[in-house]
């Protein structure tokens, strides 16, 4: 057995150590948000004194990514088949890869493949959790233990209920909500597959309107719950948010915390960005340079006015049937928009009737392609948030680095981040965007109104464009209240 504090820091080991798991991790894996958070949250913490190791299934190909690779943790007959925890480094990370064949070698992507959920989901991730639970209950063969488990989102959701029914521990349990659309529900008559007592079915625990919720098992059980923006914690306590989950918020309200995200400023940073000209707040030039670039890329013509652009999941969430709505008059005014984004087929066909529609102006992308991405906020004047619901949301975020205009409803983590330029804003010299409530095709439409208005003054552009380049976005201030949590907790 090798000695506790394999892979930490002297200064980690000090304070405390951190179990974090998840369905997703850049660099290895990323559907969305989730994915950057849980990558960037073991560096954040590294520097706040807490070592955190990341536990994630091993899906098809993650394995051979692993350095230093040792096997941790087994157990012969994890939800029908064997299971065991793989130890490692990759990207930068202290990985733990929990290898389990039967639940994580499949075709498609993480969750689904052809568009259709797997329906053994809630084993998978249940697998995932109670290998989560095991390890901080007993610790690794290696003999390391956390002080504090901190599940993600509904697929970390039982493993603090794991930890829980499993008897007293010293360990302390976080549950973070990125997104509370998503709740993890499995049929009543999955209790027992899925490790659950009997007695756990009632509706102060893990039952929810008559299914299972890995979530809610995770929100009564977990000793603190956090949400990725202030706003959002507020927000979920109401019908309109909460998706049902609501009352079970608000009876946790004295454990619940709001910490916004922050994002990787060495990944996204303008003045060192492989995939563009450098620019900075004091010389825009390489901006310019950039947006030429990225209109002959879309194969656009000139447009006079502010070049949007929209890099989202094509989702009813993030309001992008109000985009087809809204831009004509936004177009008309000699603004132009391109657009990069998977998912529901009939908002892919929405977006390619736009650019069919407005040649020239509207240039659109399906795919997912990070190294685009960086070029549209290098290259746009303005980023299209116009979210239903957005718990953080990271694109506002790029788009204040990039001096790319946030242009967001004033909904969750959006309203946390962007200062609205309003008369008295921008006589303040507060300004960083433009936000808008109701979140519908009118308001959006007056939005890109103001956006084409603001544009239209040079100066006032410059300075709000100076300022969204200054505003904090790291991850300092996160970190920092994650450990204070985490402290608290253990205190
Ligand atoms: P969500 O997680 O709800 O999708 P976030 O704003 O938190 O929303 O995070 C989305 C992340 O995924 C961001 O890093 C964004 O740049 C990225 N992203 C979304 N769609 C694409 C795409 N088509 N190509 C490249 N990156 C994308
Ligand atoms: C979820 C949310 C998004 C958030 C991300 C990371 O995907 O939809 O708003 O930024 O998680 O926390």
């Amino acid at each position: 057995m090798k000695g506790q504090g394999e892979g930490m820091t002297a200064t980690a080991a000090q304070h405390g150590t951190v179990l974090s798991v998840a369905s997703e991790c850049v660099p290895l894996v990323k559907t969305g948000g989730l994915a950057d958070v849980v990558g960037a949250l073991p560096a954040a913490l590294a520097g706040q004194g807490f070592a955190v190791r990341t536990l994630i299934p091993a899906y098809p190909g993650l394995v051979k990514a692993l350095a230093h690779e040792r096997e941790v943790w087994a157990e012969a007959d994890l939800f029908g088949g064997p299971g065991r925890v793989l130890a490692g480094r990759a990207g930068g990370l202290d990985l733990l890869l929990l290898e389990a064949p039967h639940l994580y070698d499949r075709d498609g992507g993480p969750y689904s493949a052809h568009g259709a959920d797997y329906p053994d989901n809630p084993e998978r991730f249940a697998a995932l959790s109670w290998a989560a639970a095991a390890i901080a209950r007993g610790g690794t063969e290696e003999g390391w233990r956390p002080s504090i488990l901190h599940a993600h989102d509904w697929q970390g959701g039982l493993a603090p209920a794991y930890l829980r029914y499993g008897g007293a521990t010293a360990v302390r349990s976080v549950l973070t909500i990125h997104n509370i659309a998503f709740q993890g529900i499995a049929p009543a008559d999955r209790l027992a597959k899925l490790r659950l007592a009997p007695g756990t079915f009632t509706p102060d625990q893990v039952e929810y309107y008559g299914n299972i919720s890995a979530l809610k098992a995770g929100l009564v059980t977990a000793d603190a719950i956090t949400t990725v923006s202030p706003n959002y914690a507020n927000e979920l306590m109401r019908p309109e948010f909460g998706m049902g989950l609501q009352g079970v918020i608000a009876a946790r309200a004295a454990s619940l915390h709001g910490i916004l995200n922050g994002v990787d400023t060495a990944v996204w940073d303008p003045s060192r960005d492989p995939d563009a000209a450098p620019y900075g707040p004091r010389s825009m030039k390489g901006k310019a340079t950039n947006r030429a670039a990225l209109l002959a890329e879309f194969g656009l013509g000139p447009v006079p006015g502010p070049l949007a652009i929209l890099v989202s999941r094509l989702t009813h969430q993030k309001g992008i049937d109000l985009v087809a709505e809204a831009v004509p008059d936004f177009i008309a005014g000699g603004g132009g928009l391109v657009v990069l984004g998977t998912g529901d087929p009939a908002l892919e066909a929405a977006m390619r009737g736009l650019a069919e529609r407005f040649p020239g102006r509207v240039g659109v992308t399906i795919g997912y392609d990070e190294a685009l991405s960086h070029r549209m906020f290098a290259g746009g004047d303005a980023v299209l948030v116009p979210s239903r619901f957005e718990p953080c949301g990271l694109t506002q975020l790029y788009g204040l680095r990039y001096g790319t205009i946030p242009v967001v409803a004033l909904t969750g983590g959006l309203a946390d981040s962007v200062i609205g330029a309003t008369p008295a804003s921008l006589s303040a010299g507060a300004a960083t965007g433009i936000t808008f409530h109701p979140v519908d095709a009118l308001g959006l439409r007056q939005a890109l109104a103001r956006l084409l208005a603001l544009h239209a003054e040079p100066a006032v552009w410059a300075a709000m464009r100076a300022r969204a380049m200054k505003a904090e976005v790291s991850w300092d201030s996160a970190a920092a209240r994650y450990a204070a949590l985490y402290r608290s907790l253990a205190g």
